[in-house]
């Protein structure tokens, strides 16, 4: 990408961070980057890294950091956590909150990426289309208990181990 590309990115999500912070100044601003086109010639995490510094300066709270299907031949490595480097890239070099995305689907993973400072919260979408109690399975699994159990879900909460 050309640096007039790159700014011309920066600046439309600076803007967007600037408006809806105006919009909405009491809720937090969550930012999605797509950190790599895992291409050559296009979006880097170098790039990431600078729009997402550029973009907490302008007031967004945390950086989702996922990564993109949307260049033909780009070449993508997935696997358990494959984005997680990214994330922790992120939040190493630009200094801001970042969850991490992609493929992590058990609740030891999740909590290890917090735990090892990779990234401040893990986010998760496929796990729960498979699951819609994701949360409640994991929140057991990792030994919490939480008071949003459904109270017709009650005589259903797995026993811990
Ligand atoms: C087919 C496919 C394409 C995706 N394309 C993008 C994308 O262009 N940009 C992006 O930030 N995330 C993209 N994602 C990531 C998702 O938005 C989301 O972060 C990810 O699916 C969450 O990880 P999980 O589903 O493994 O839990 C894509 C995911 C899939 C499965």
């Amino acid at each position: 990408m050309t640096t007039a590309e790159i700014c011309a990115a920066a600046r439309g999500c600076c803007r967007i961070v600037d408006a809806v912070g105006r919009a909405v100044p009491e809720l937090p601003i969550l930012v999605r980057l797509s950190a790599t086109d895992w291409a050559d010639g296009g979006w880097d995490l170098a790039q990431t890294t600078t729009v997402a510094r550029w973009a907490a300066e302008h007031g967004a709270d945390l950086f989702d950091i996922s990564s993109g299907g949307l260049v033909a031949h780009q070449r993508i490595t997935t696997g358990p956590g494959y984005q997680v480097g990214f994330a922790a890239h992120v939040r190493r070099e630009a200094g801001v909150p970042v969850s991490a995305v992609g493929l992590i689907e058990d609740a030891a993973h999740a909590e290890q990426i917090v735990a090892d400072g990779s990234a401040d919260a893990v986010m998760a979408a496929r796990e729960w289309s498979r699951d819609p109690h994701f949360a409640l399975r994991a929140s057991t699994e990792l030994g919490e208990t939480i008071d949003y159990w459904p109270a017709q879900y009650l005589r259903a909460r797995p026993r811990p181990a």
